[in-house]
């Protein structure tokens, strides 16, 4: 059986790494990776991490690409590879454009599309944008739906998909980061203290945020530093021109605010491990932080992954500046809301996702 994983950005990497490395040991399998490079330098870091190199190697990275461009690249990138391969499965993760692109390519050719990560939904089509629609796309074409809760597979028998083409896995980023976690790594990033300081760890870099709300952020931050001397805020800005811009324009001159290149996975990892306090807009944090027993502060008005707030130790903050401030005083004034909130609970999985998803590929009717 020839299963293709298809994958372009960072995050996509990160999750599909362990199946691809657990693919590449079942025997019977031949298994193939086909890279898009939607990212170029922050795909590459995650790829030599986990020692994988892609069969196909697709570059289709371009500065400031708008959405319809690389959409369109990814089609006429794809299909090539689709008909050279001829794999009886197509994997594919997530919700970003690769993804989307990926996902309705290969049902075009009329081959079986897994779908890891199924079934996050916020049902608003502009929150997270355009997550929110490339992943319904997704679970539209998909064959099997890897739902990393009950909750996701909840939402996708709401969307009538028939019971027997979901399976719930866990999230395969729990796998990745036990096995990124259990490795020693000397933290020694310039300017990040070691060990007497606080640490607050920030990634921001939706598109829903850019702009306005964007520079709300960074108001907040430069006010927690000013308020927090003792706090260290480390921000591993997102290579985006949108991102970059703003955050080195606002942010660059604060002593106590250590803004740095995208992180590989590996320290941003023990940096994690280190952080009192997360602030992010990002997906991947807000089930890598609960993990790790460390409280986060979403800098979103809704999000896709609300197990985290349930189990307590993940909230909603948005993007308004007094609000920012008020949830993070709060969390770095009083010990003992700290202390609710840093349980280390883990809805997403036991770091068996991968496994579970090779079976049920295995075990599908062919
Ligand atoms: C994409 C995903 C988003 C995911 C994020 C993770 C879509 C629509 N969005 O957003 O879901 O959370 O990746 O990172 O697919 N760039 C580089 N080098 C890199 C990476 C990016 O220079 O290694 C710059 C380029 O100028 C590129 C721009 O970032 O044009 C934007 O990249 P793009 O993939 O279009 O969107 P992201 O904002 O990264």
């Amino acid at each position: 059986m020839r299963i293709l994983s298809i994958f372009g950005t960072r995050p996509e990497a990160i999750k599909m790494a362990p199946i691809v490395r657990e693919l590449a040991r079942t025997p019977g399998v031949d298994a193939r990776v086909c890279v898009t490079a939607q990212h170029r330098e922050m795909l590459d870091q995650v790829l030599d991490l986990f020692e994988i190199t892609p069969d196909v190697d697709l570059d289709l990275m371009q500065p400031g690409q708008t959405l319809a461009n690389l959409t369109a690249r990814v089609f006429m990138a794809i299909d090539p590879v689709l008909a050279d391969l001829q794999p009886d499965w197509v994997l594919v993760q997530g919700d970003t454009t690769t993804v989307m692109a990926a996902a309705l390519a290969t049902y075009y050719r009329q081959v079986k599309v897994g779908h890891v990560e199924a079934g996050l939904r916020t049902n608003d089509k502009w929150q997270p944008f355009p997550e929110e629609i490339n992943r319904r796309v997704a679970g539209v074409v998909a064959d099997l739906h890897f739902a990393p809760t009950e909750r996701s597979r909840q939402n996708l028998l709401r969307e009538n998909v028939p019971i027997e083409q979901i399976v719930v896995t866990g999230n395969p980023v729990i796998d990745a980061l036990q096995w990124v976690a259990n490795q020693d790594f000397e933290l020694s990033l310039r300017d990040v203290p070691t060990s007497d300081t606080r640490l607050v760890l920030v990634t921001a870099h939706r598109r829903e945020n850019f702009g306005a709300p964007l520079e709300h952020i960074c108001a907040a931050l430069r006010d927690l530093a000013e308020k927090y001397l003792d706090v260290r805020i480390v921000y591993p800005v997102h290579l985006n021109p949108n991102v970059q811009e703003p955050v080195y324009r606002l942010l660059g001159d604060v002593p106590n605010i250590i803004l740095l290149p995208p992180l590989d996975y590996l320290p941003l990892v023990h940096v994690l491990k280190r952080a009192t306090l997360v602030l992010t807009d990002s997906g991947g944090l807000q089930e890598e932080a609960p993990g790790l027993g460390v409280p986060v502060l979403v800098l979103r008005e809704i999000t896709e992954r609300p197990e985290g707030i349930e189990a307590g130790t993940v909230r909603l903050v948005g993007t308004d500046r007094l609000r920012i401030v008020e949830e993070a005083s709060r969390l770095l004034d009083d010990p003992e809301a700290h202390a609710a909130m840093s349980r280390a609970v883990n809805p997403y999985g036991d770091g068996h996702a991968a496994e579970r998803i090779i079976k049920a590929i295995l075990e599908y009717p062919r």
